[in-house]
């Protein structure tokens, strides 16, 4: 997939990393900190391993992380809802590429969980890190309730995503431009709107600073997902680490089927803007996130 011609100065030229090395490692710490003290059997920690651990962006925690750190907190009172989400996040793979779902063999460039572990060890690895989500987030320092509820509205937000993606149930009469919106804000527009809204509650942020980060979330979501099909349209299964090709083959509702890549590229470019709006309260804070947007918007897998 060409990148998007721009205004926007790449992540280099305005001198910011999107995904900070040491932040990275930080978060895969914690991730495999809080598995290893989990008191569950040694079959399912490996499954569960496998399922965090094995590669990933971590885009959610470091939006969580970042958002937090824009308002004005740390990183380390952040870390407990950056976990929690990433947890919610890997069930949420590991459910998706079962059999039932999209029935993919490939995640992250190796083996999807059900295939290394068995289809019922993955329905209970996926279970076991939804059950443990909110009990990482319930260890933040400031607003623990508020950010385990904001955790569990976005959970029931992607499952609604997933259920419209894959079931329909959709309001009646709405045309398909908005069912694939709706798709996409839910199952995957949920969990990173969470994300952004949870890193400002765990810096006690101040409402515009709140107001702009869910705004921000929000562009930032249905953005994702756009990309993510033109990944699928567009790129081969080994540079992706996951199938390509496959959305069209399954008859599912996409931006590139309704709008075409180009359409599908100018509407990264409008949420890309808007993203950049729901920054604008935080002023300097904002230029990791800013950054963030220009690497989201032009990524290949
Ligand atoms: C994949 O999410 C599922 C979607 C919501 C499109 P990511 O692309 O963030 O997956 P990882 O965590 O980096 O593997
Ligand atoms: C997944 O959407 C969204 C989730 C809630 C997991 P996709 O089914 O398009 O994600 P990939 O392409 O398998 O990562
Ligand atoms: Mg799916
Ligand atoms: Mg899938
Ligand atoms: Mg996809």
């Amino acid at each position: 997939m060409p990148a998007p011609s721009s205004a926007h100065p790449s992540p280099a030229a305005s001198g910011e990393a999107p995904l900070d090395p040491s932040l990275l490692a930080e978060i895969e710490s914690a991730l495999s900190a809080f598995l290893a003290e989990s008191d569950i059997p040694a079959n399912l920690r490996a499954a569960c391993l496998h399922a965090v651990l094995a590669g990933g962006k971590r885009l959610r925690p470091i939006l969580v992380l970042e958002s937090a750190r824009a308002a004005g907190g740390s990183v380390s009172d952040a870390m407990p809802a950056a976990i929690a989400i990433e947890f919610v996040h890997a069930f949420s793979l590991v459910h998706d590429d079962l059999p039932a779902l999209d029935n993919d063999t490939m995640r992250r460039g190796k083996p999807t969980c059900h295939v290394a572990f068995g289809e019922a060890m993955a329905i209970l690895a996926g279970d076991c890190l939804l059950a443990l989500a909110p009990v990482a987030a319930s260890r933040s320092r400031h607003h623990g309730a508020e950010i385990q509820r904001e955790l569990m509205s976005g959970t029931v937000r992607m499952i609604a995503g997933q259920v419209y993606d894959t079931l329909k149930g959709f309001p009646e009469g709405l045309p398909e431009a908005r069912q694939v919106e709706l798709i996409h804000h839910n199952k995957t527009g949920a969990l990173l709107e969470a994300s952004c809204r949870m890193g400002a509650l765990a810096a006690n942020a101040a409402p515009s600073a709140l107001d702009g980060l869910t705004r921000y979330g929000r562009a930032i979501g249905l953005m994702f997902q756009i990309v993510d099909d033109l990944i699928d349209a567009t790129q081969t299964a080994e540079h992706a680490g996951k199938a390509t090709g496959k959305d069209a083959e399954a008859g599912k509702l996409t931006y590139p089927g309704i709008h075409g890549l180009d359409g599908s590229r100018r509407e990264v470019e409008r949420l890309r803007a808007e993203a950049d709006a729901g920054l604008a309260p935080l002023g300097a804070s904002g230029a990791r996130l800013r950054a963030l947007v220009d690497f989201l918007a032009t990524r290949t897998r």
